[in-house]
């Protein structure tokens, strides 16, 4: 059995399907890019058959990425197979991933099909897909809840249709971890041709376990893929994280005894970019990513750890692409050396116009914010990825008043398109009356359901404030991002970003529903 790991990425996928976590196909392109440089095996890009957005999404993706498997999910039938096919034909190296639900309860109640009808769309759902792409992956949805010996009919039936990749998904998070690695362990016994398929695991962390039983389906299973998201993104509780799966296979070598390609110094930067693109803040204790994850506050840890490192540390922050906060930037600093940082950061522009449009940024925050750090960079680029096609709303101007006693007041003028509009309120602070200003105008009766601000480099009140502002209207949920120094105009700035993508309507299939 093979000894290498192989890291299927599925946070453009999977992690997308997160409320509010939608992405833009230029966001979803720089996230896919940040997957390549940290070598995951196989982007999964998106759902092409979805919508035309995220067919457009899976396309642009299969046409820049070099070195990495792009693949696009699709349902078991050939509409959504041959969309996706369409979508990959660019790439350099193209996976096709179909899948079809298997449990009793998922056949009956959700596809109101019989067993029979399921093994079929299966089998000539392979059978199709494999006409179009030579690298097909199947899953059984719900699997891990699917009856074992109708679920082995099924793999037997689909590996002889010409599937490479078998991945065992528990959907609604239920596994523990002993269990699933025996469930996966006697699914490969009992499937006579087991041994032509590399057998993946898709774990859900409803119960908090996803990575425990994907860790499981590994060990005892004897899995070769797992899928996993950035900062463990999805549905609910989310999937499966990648960077602690990876952390943990590559930290207790000597147990797992298997390789992962992974370039671990771009764990850090991969997990900003996609909490920074979704608004999906990382917990402080989150393992590997979390701003406290490497730090020690104690004195006895602090002690041992100037002592002698390994006292409490397994694992050394700069390799996982911690570096301390740099002052990289400042006022001073001209055109080439911004060029240049963007380049050390991994972030390619398409054109000279596009890196001059985000200098003019960095020239702006310079002259508020004497020094510049990495993060602060990768925000603003965020910004800047914006198009003009999906930035209906943008902030002109904003002033407000404070004072005890008095009720706060803000003035905000903002472009509607070729419009400029003005609007001004009271409200309970100077976040609340700015954004009450912008909704007297927009009116867009969307329901304001999370507000949050983050330093976004700590340890300082000179550090921008961002904010991530999540809305609802009519069953879609959306999340915009801001950031600035003043957190008023951050928080404007995410209010009117959350506006601009309930406004760019993109309607789409559920994978799973
Ligand atoms: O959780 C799941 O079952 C899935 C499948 C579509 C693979 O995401
Ligand atoms: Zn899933």
């Amino acid at each position: 059995m093979s000894d290498k790991l192989i890291i299927f990425d599925t946070t453009l996928r999977d992690g997308e399907q997160s409320p509010g976590a939608s992405m833009t196909k230029d966001e979803k392109l720089r996230i896919a890019r940040q997957l390549e440089r940290l070598r995951v095996d196989v982007i999964e890009a998106g759902f092409a058959a979805s919508s035309n957005g995220d067919f457009e999404a899976v396309k642009a993706i299969a046409d820049h990425i070099k070195e990495s498997t792009v693949c696009s999910l699709a349902r078991a039938n050939d509409r959504d197979i041959a969309r996706a096919a369409e979508a990959l034909k660019g790439a350099a190296r193209a996976r096709i991933h179909t899948f079809i639900a298997t449990s009793e309860l998922h056949m009956e109640k959700k596809l109101r099909m019989t067993r029979e009808q399921v093994f079929e769309q299966a089998k000539l759902a392979v059978r199709f897909a494999r006409n179009q792409c030579d690298d097909v992956e199947f899953s059984p949805e719900d699997g891990y809840r699917s009856d074992p010996e109708f679920l082995a009919r099924v793999l037997e039936a689909v590996i002889a249709e010409g599937a490479r990749t078998i991945n065992i998904p528990d959907t609604v998070g239920y596994a523990v971890p002993e269990l699933f690695g025996a469930f996966i362990r006697d699914l490969r016994q009992r499937v006579p041709n087991s041994d032509q398929a590399v057998w993946s695991v898709h774990c859900h962390n409803d119960l908090g376990m996803a990575v425990a039983n994907s860790l499981a389906g590994v060990t005892i299973g004897g899995a070769r893929q797992v899928e996993c998201t950035i900062n463990g993104l999805g549905e609910r509780a989310g999937n499966c994280s990648l960077e602690e799966v990876v952390m943990a296979v590559r930290t207790r070598r000597d147990y797992f005894g298997l390789d992962v390609g992974i370039d671990a110094s771009q764990i850090v930067p991969a997990s900003r970019m996609v909490s920074q693109t979704t608004g999906f803040v990382v917990q402080p204790n989150k393992a590997v990513v979390g701003a406290n994850a490497f730090a020690h506050a104690s004195g006895i840890h602090q002690d041992g750890v100037l002592k002698a490192r390994d006292t409490y540390e397994i694992m050394r922050a700069e390799d996982v692409g911690w570096s301390a906060n740099k002052i990289v930037l400042g006022k001073l600093s001209g055109r080439n050396a911004f060029k240049q940082r963007l380049q050390e950061l991994g972030i390619e522009m398409e054109s000279e116009g596009e890196i001059n449009a985000a200098f003019a940024r960095f020239k702006d925050l310079a002259d508020r914010k004497a020094e510049i750090f990495d993060e602060d960079i990768i925000a603003l680029v965020g910004d800047e990825s914006v198009t003009a096609e999906q930035e209906h709303y943008r902030l002109l101007a904003l002033s407000q008043h404070s004072e005890t006693g008095e009720r706060p007041h803000a003035r905000v003028a903002f472009a509607a398109g070729a419009q400029e509009l003005r609007a001004e309120s009271d409200g309970n602070g100077p976040v609340d009356a700015s954004l009450k200003a912008i909704e007297s105008q927009v009116k867009s009766g969307a329901e304001l359901m999370l507000y949050s601000v983050n330093a976004i480099t700590s340890g300082s009140t000179e550090s921008q404030g961002e904010v991530t502002v999540r809305l609802q209207l009519g069953g879609r949920v959306v999340n915009g991002v801001g950031a600035d120094p003043d957190i008023v105009i951050a928080s404007a700035k995410a209010y009117l970003s959350a506006l601009n993508k309930l406004h760019s309507q993109t309607d789409r299939v559920a994978a799973q529903g």
